[in-house]
């Protein structure tokens, strides 16, 4: 077994700790507040020396030597399920034995539960070691006790000691440990008080070097404030193999995406709804985004088809303009890029001759799902033109496409599912770009092509 400094916290030769600035990589023997060589603030970070002498001796783990490609074996990269669609989704096909995940989210969103809905669901063979340093035992067990979950042989341990975290990892050599929260985690090699740079970056290194070195999968929970990332968080991101941000919206559904993911795409989100009994995977949420009315849909609303990772979701769009006062016009909108709200009305003063700029405009998302897939532009344009005219856009449409700044409609990925997914809803219309002619294969391509803006509004609304 070998213990390092800072697990055993006592020193001896092989295994010394230096210091290494992490701005410009200069090494001091000491820790220091100010690197001498650039002079920065705080960036002096614990390494240790033993690294490269151990992997010049050929002593420590399996991934200290060079091998040929062809004599990896695929096997131990396999993924593992994590009890959760959603997240295995998001992961890009489950758990990576050997990798570290960082999950970001404001207090209160529900980081614990899902954690410890997954140390009880992961389909992991290993013990699984659940560390919190902000529940005590009790609470933890009453949690679990409450979401129904088990696994008598889940381990616990309450703690912010990152020395007994480390050994208790080497005496149970757990295949997937959860670390609540990092932010609580403090090393006496690390210097200053927990939370801070340095000790964030410093645990989250030492836990996820772990993880590798011995193939388990590693999750830390971060906490974040409203302005996003805090500098703690932050300083953890480039450490970890994937960070996944848990986002509320003004309902109860969850989303989890991913900002970083070595292991697989970052453009799928993992959808939830959190309950009486913890958090609940929504599996069909193609239409949650949808508003049900008796009537029609008032003007400044449409719908549109949007392609999000593996799957389509249909969204209603909100618009809302009003002349500005003082002549001074501004764009409100929180769910899609005001930037792009901005370009989209541009390109309808452009190109439909409505006049936005004495306009404030407001757009929402319902269920506020926030939207970054240019597919949406279409039902943008439509939703914008709807609110500014007030003509409602008739009853069943749904809309898909990207808009140049020319007012051209562009082919946009996944159009035939999106058709699917909107008939399957019920949609009667759906207008969209052209298919490029190499994609004109198979079923479902029956929408109404149209080639720029100004097409997609006469046929909507003549
Ligand atoms: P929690 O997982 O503690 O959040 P975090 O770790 O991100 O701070 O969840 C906090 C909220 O979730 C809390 O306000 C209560 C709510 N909740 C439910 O609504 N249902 C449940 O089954 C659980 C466990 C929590
Ligand atoms: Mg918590």
């Amino acid at each position: 077994m070998s213990l390092r400094v800072s697990m055993a916290g006592k020193s001896n030769k092989a295994d010394r700790t230096i210091y290494e600035c992490s701005a410009c990589g200069h090494q001091e023997a000491k820790w220091l507040g100010r690197c001498p060589a650039c002079g920065e603030w705080n960036t002096l970070l614990a390494v240790r020396e033993s690294k490269a002498t151990t992997a010049a001796t050929g002593q420590g783990g399996q991934h200290r030597q060079s091998l040929p490609l062809s004599a990896i074996d695929p096997a131990e990269a396999a993924r593992v399920p994590s009890g959760s669609t959603e997240v295995d989704r998001v992961l890009g096909g489950g758990l990576m034995p050997g990798s570290s995940v960082l999950v970001g989210g404001e207090p209160g969103i529900g980081k614990s539960t899902l954690l410890l809905q997954l140390a009880a669901r992961a389909q992991v063979k290993g013990r699984v070691l659940y560390v919190s340093g902000e529940e005590g035992a009790a609470q933890l067990r009453l949690r679990a006790d409450r979401l129904g979950l088990k696994r008598p042989d889940l381990e616990i341990l309450c703690s912010g000691d990152l020395a007994e975290v480390m050994l208790v990892l080497e005496r149970l050599k757990p295949a997937l440990f959860i670390v609540d929260s990092l932010q609580t985690m403090l090393s006496a090699d690390a210097g200053a008080v927990p939370g801070t740079a340095n000790q964030v970056k410093y645990c989250a290194m030492e836990l996820s070097d772990w993880a590798r070195q011995h193939g388990s999968v590693c999750f830390l929970v971060a906490h974040v404030t409203k302005d996003g990332l805090i500098a703690g968080p932050k300083a953890a991101e480039h450490i970890v193999d994937a960070v996944l941000l848990f986002e509320q919206t003004e309902s109860d559904f969850r989303f989890l995406r991913s900002s970083k993911n070595r292991y697989g795409s970052t453009d799928e989100i993992g959808l939830f709804a959190m309950g009486e009994t913890g958090l609940q995977e929504l599996s069909d949420p193609s239409s949650i985004f949808l508003v049900r009315r008796d009537g029609a849909a008032p003007a400044g609303t449409a719908v549109a088809a949007s392609w999000e990772g593996t799957r389509c979701l249909l969204v209603e769009i909100q618009a809302l303009t009003v002349t500005s006062k003082a002549g001074l016009s501004r764009v409100y909108s929180e769910r899609i890029d005001a930037a792009r709200v901005s370009r989209v009305a541009a390109v309808l003063e452009k190109h439909a001759g409505l006049k936005f700029s004495d306009q404030d405009v407001y757009v929402n998302v319902a269920g506020g799902m926030r939207l970054l897939e240019p597919g949406i532009d279409a039902a943008l344009a439509v939703a914008l033109y709807s609110a500014r005219t007030g003509l409602a856009v008739p009853a069943q449409s749904c809309l898909a496409g990207e808009l140049s700044l020319a007012g051209e409609l562009r082919p946009v990925r996944r159009m035939r599912q999106r058709v699917k997914a909107a008939r399957n809803l019920g949609f009667g219309r759906v207008l969209g770009p052209a298919e490029v002619a190499a994609e004109k294969d198979g079923a479902g391509g029956d929408w109404e092509a149209v080639a720029s803006i100004k097409e997609l509004l006469a046929r909507l609304f003549k």
